[in-house]
C-alpha cells in the first residue's frame, strides 16, 4: 500500500443487517480495526435481531451505531423504506468517505441506495453474483443487480462474477477479483477451534438449512417430508438449525418436530455452526453462504433450489443443484450416502471461492485508490 501511516484514515461505514452479512463483513471490519489506513464505522441495521447479535461479539465486530428496524414478519417494502430513511439520517450525521455493503439483502440494497442519495461512494463486497432470473432468488437477484448499478468498487469473489459485471457495462477498472470473505472467516473461526458440533450419534450425519422466501409454504413442507423419509432409513442423524423466520417454522415444525433421527435446533452461533459443518457427512441447503463453506471443508452439498448464483461449486463437482422435488431430494441424498465412489468424488472436488485473503485484497485496493485520489464517481 502506498499511503503513509500518518495519513488521515479513510472513514469507512460498514452497513450490515443479517447473519450472513455479519459473517462476511467481519474479516473486513477486523482488518480495518487493526490497521491505520481506515477508521471503520460499523452500522448494524438490526434487519435480523437475534441472529445478527448472536454473531457480532464472537466474530470480533463491535457496532458503533445500532438501528433496530426488525419487525416480526416484516414486508420487503416496509423494511426497505425504514432502512433507507434511517440510513440516510445516519449518513448525514456521520459523513463517511465511503459505504461498504455486502451481498444482496434488503440492508445491502438500502445501504447502497441511501449512500447514492447522500453522494457517498459505495464498495460492494461479493459483487457480480447472478442467476439471470430476476425473481429467483427473490428478491436477492434484483437487489444485487441494483447495487451493481450504484457501486464504485465491485469486489467479485470469482472471475465469473467479475465477468457478469463487465458484461453489464461496469468499467473493468472498477471490478476486482478477491475471493469470498466467507472463506477468510471460516478459516479464522476453525483456527479458534472452540465450537461444539450439534451432532450426537455416530450415524451418517446430514446438516440441513432452509429459509429462502421462494421456498416457503407448500414447497418447504414438501422438503420437510423428504427429510422425514430420509430419517426413516434409520442410519442417519439430521441436524437442522431452524431459521427464526416464522414462515420457516410454520412450514417445518409440523413435518419434523419430535421425529426420530431429526434434531431441530435453534440457530447455531458461528463457532458451533462451523464445528457442526466440519463434522457432517453431507449438506442439504438452500443457503448461499453454506454453498461456499461446504466445499472448503470437503463436504458434498445438495442445493435445494432451482437456480444458483454460485455455479462454480456445481461445475467443480463439489455441489449438485437438485431443486425442491421431495422425490429427487430423497434419491440424490440416498445416492451420496450409499455410493462411496460418488461421495469421494464430490468431497474431493475442492473449493473455488478463494484462499482466505479476500478481505486483505479489498482493503489494499481501497487504500490504494484513496491514496491516489482516484475519481470516486461510479462511472469514470
Ligand atoms: C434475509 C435476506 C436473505 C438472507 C437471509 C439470511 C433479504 C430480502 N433477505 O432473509 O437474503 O439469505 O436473511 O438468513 O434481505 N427473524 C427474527 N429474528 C432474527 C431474524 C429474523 O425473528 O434474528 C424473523 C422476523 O420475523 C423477520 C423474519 O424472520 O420478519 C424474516 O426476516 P428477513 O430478514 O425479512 O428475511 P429472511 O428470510 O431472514
Ligand atoms: N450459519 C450459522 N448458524 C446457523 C446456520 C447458518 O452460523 O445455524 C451461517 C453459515 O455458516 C453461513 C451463514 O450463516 O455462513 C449463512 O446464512 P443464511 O443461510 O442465513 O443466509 P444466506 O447465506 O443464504 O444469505
Amino acid at each position: 500500500m502506498s499511503t503513509s501511516p500518518s495519513a488521515v484514515p479513510v472513514r469507512a461505514m460498514l452497513v450490515l443487517g443479517t447473519r450472513p452479512e455479519a459473517i462476511k463483513l467481519a474479516p473486513v471490519a477486523r482488518s480495518m480495526a487493526v490497521g491505520t489506513h481506515f477508521e471503520p464505522v460499523v452500522v448494524t441495521t438490526g434487519q435480523h435481531r437475534e441472529m445478527l447479535h448472536q454473531m457480532l461479539g464472537l466474530l470480533g465486530v463491535s457496532s458503533r451505531i445500532a438501528l433496530d428496524v426488525m419487525r416480526s414478519r416484516q414486508q420487503l417494502s416496509d423494511l426497505t423504506a425504514r432502512l433507507v430513511a434511517e440510513l440516510g439520517e445516519v449518513l448525514r450525521l456521520q459523513r463517511p468517505d465511503l459505504v461498504v455493503v455486502q451481498g444482496d439483502t434488503t440492508t445491502a440494497l438500502a445501504g447502497a441506495l441511501a449512500a447514492f442519495y447522500e453522494k457517498v461512494p459505495v464498495a460492494h463486497v461479493e459483487a457480480g453474483l447472478r442467476t439471470g432470473v430476476i425473481d429467483n432468488p427473490f428478491p436477492e437477484e434484483l437487489n444485487r443487480s441494483l447495487i451493481g448499478r450504484i457501486a464504485r468498487w465491485h469486489f467479485a469473489p470469482t472471475p465469473r462474477a467479475a465477468r457478469h459485471l463487465t458484461d453489464e457495462g461496469v468499467p473493468k477498472e472498477q471490478v476486482f477479483v478477491t475471493g469470498n470473505t466467507v472463506i477468510d472467516n471460516l478459516l479464522w473461526v476453525l483456527a479458534e477451534g472452540t465450537g461444539a458440533s450439534a451432532f450426537r450419534t455416530p450415524a451418517k450425519r446430514i446438516l440441513v438449512t432452509l429459509h429462502r422466501r421462494e421456498n416457503q409454504g407448500e414447497r418447504m413442507r414438501g422438503m420437510g417430508r423428504a427429510l422425514r423419509r430420509l430419517a426413516g432409513r434409520g442410519d442417519v442423524e439430521i441436524v437442522l438449525p431452524l431459521h427464526l423466520s416464522p414462515a420457516v417454522r410454520e412450514a417445518l415444525l409440523p413435518e419434523l418436530d419430535g421425529h426420530d433421527g431429526i434434531s431441530l435446533v435453534e440457530p447455531l452461533d458461528y463457532l458451533d455452526f462451523a464445528a457442526t459443518l466440519a463434522e457432517c457427512d453431507l449438506v442439504l441447503t438452500d443457503s448461499g453462504g453454506i454453498q461456499e463453506e461446504a466445499p472448503s471443508l470437503g463436504k458434498p452439498a445438495l442445493v435445494l433450489r432451482t437456480t444458483t448464483e454460485r455455479p462454480e461449486a456445481v461445475e467443480a463437482g463439489a455441489a449438485r443443484l437438485i431443486g425442491t422435488d421431495p422425490e429427487v431430494i430423497v434419491q440424490a441424498a440416498g445416492e451420496l450416502l450409499d455410493d462411496p465412489a460418488l461421495y469421494r468424488r464430490m468431497a474431493g472436488a475442492g473449493n473455488p471461492f478463494g484462499d482466505g485473503r479476500a478481505a486483505d485484497r479489498v482493503l489494499a485496493q481501497l487504500a490504494e485508490d484513496f491514496a491516489a485520489d482516484v475519481p470516486l464517481d461510479a462511472t469514470v
